[in-house]
């Protein structure tokens, strides 16, 4: 074949110099962010069109000109300027800047020829407002989540306390006012019977079964107010008071209750162990309410740093979406309160059930 004459070669080379150079500066100018090549005393020597949007110049205006004077209105570089950082680091620095009512991010990447010495810089600018206002947006809003959070917990808190203060006036009026109405009718009961002719009359009889009665009410109103003021926790513990309540149930229900613990201390902080009290409690309440159940373990374990409560039932279960719902709720109000209680000590609550296979339930407390 023959050769091609020298000059058709170079016309060729101009051309497909000419298509590159075309297709580069096209790129150059389809770049979103502002970019510019700057020499090392921060001369710029190109610039893209988002460049020239951004200083509202044109390439003309801007090319040759110093980029902190362009940029800034400054005639030394402002501080922690990114061009005089990459300098030494040879690496790309950044920096994020606000210039009039403009959040810019800023970097510079050295340009490093062939023999390893730095040549130029690539100097890219983004207009990052949006994305600054989004996160200001954002952090504003996580404040008032966090806010209104910290106001739900306050309010759930003082409700807890109210209950709680409610149940033990109610239990101190029980079992201090009634109680000992109860207990000197049992008494002089016991005195009417003692001065009856002996012998045993029908009226005798009677007096025995009001007095067996009276004895019965003085138990539950013992029990009733025992439920709700477990005053016993402070000399027995949560482990005892919880097993003396399984063994209530267990007396008073045919259902099996197996109480396993580990590694919990006798005492430790009231608050704590006052929900997890209540919540077993309330569990166990449930249980023979609603479950139907014939077994229930209860384990209550300490594992790091946090108390474990696991209530776990072989009843008839229930469809969460339907329960937990707020509108299918009908004024219950069990379930919420122990999660409400486990929550306010920055405890976790999980329940897990379903219709026909029992109930799961498990309560985290940091202690
Ligand atoms: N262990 C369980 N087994 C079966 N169903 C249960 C169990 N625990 C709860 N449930 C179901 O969940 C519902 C909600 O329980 P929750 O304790 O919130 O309310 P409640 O017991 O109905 O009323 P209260 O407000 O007096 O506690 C119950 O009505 C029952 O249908
Ligand atoms: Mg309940």
């Amino acid at each position: 074949m023959a050769e091609k004459p020298a000059h058709e070669e170079i016309n060729q080379k101009e051309m497909l110099l000419k298509a590159y150079s075309v297709q580069w500066r096209t790129t150059f100018d389809a770049i979103n962010d502002a970019v510019c090549l700057l020499d090392m005393n921060g001369r710029i020597l190109r610039c893209n069109k988002a460049m020239e949007s951004l200083l509202q110049k044109s390439s003309k205006e801007i090319i040759g000109g110093i980029s902190w004077e362009l940029m800034h209105g400054t005639d030394k570089p402002i501080k922690g300027c990114p061009i005089v950082r990459m300098k030494k680091t040879l690496c790309r620095e950044s920096l994020v800047l606000k210039v009039d009512d403009k959040w810019l991010n800023v970097t510079v990447d050295p340009v490093i020829d062939e023999t390893g010495n730095l040549t130029s810089a690539v100097h890219i600018i983004s207009d990052i407002t949006r994305r600054k206002q989004a996160e200001k947006a954002l952090k504003r809003l996580n404040e008032e989540l966090l806010k209104e959070h910290n106001q739900r917990k306050i309010l759930s808190k003082s409700l807890i306390d109210l209950l709680e203060k409610d149940r033990r006036k109610i239990a101190m009026e029980l079992h201090d006012h009634i109680g000992q109405i109860l207990t000197s009718i049992k008494l002089n009961l016991e005195m009417i019977h003692e001065k009856l002719k002996p012998g045993g009359t029908e009226l005798g009889a009677q007096i025995a079964a009001v007095q067996e009665r009276t004895i019965q009410a003085i138990k539950d109103i013992k029990n009733v107010s025992r439920g709700l003021r477990p005053a016993m926790i402070e000399s027995l513990g949560v482990v005892s008071s919880l097993r003396e309540l399984f063994n209530e149930i267990q007396q008073q229900t045919d259902i099996e209750i197996r109480f396993f613990s580990i590694g919990i201390p006798k005492r430790f902080e009231e608050a704590k162990e006052l929900a997890v009290y209540r919540i077993a409690q309330e569990a166990l309440t449930n249980i023979v309410r609603h479950a139907r159940a014939k077994n229930v373990f209860v384990n209550l374990v300490k594992k790091d740093k946090k108390l474990l409560l696991s209530v776990e039932d072989n009843g008839v279960g229930f469809d969460q979406d339907k329960v937990m719902k707020p509108s299918k709720r009908k004024g219950s109000l069990g379930l919420l309160i122990m999660k409400e209680r486990a929550v306010q000590l920055d405890g976790e609550f999980t329940i897990e059930s379903q219709p026909g296979k029992g109930t799961h339930l498990l309560v985290e407390i940091p202690i």
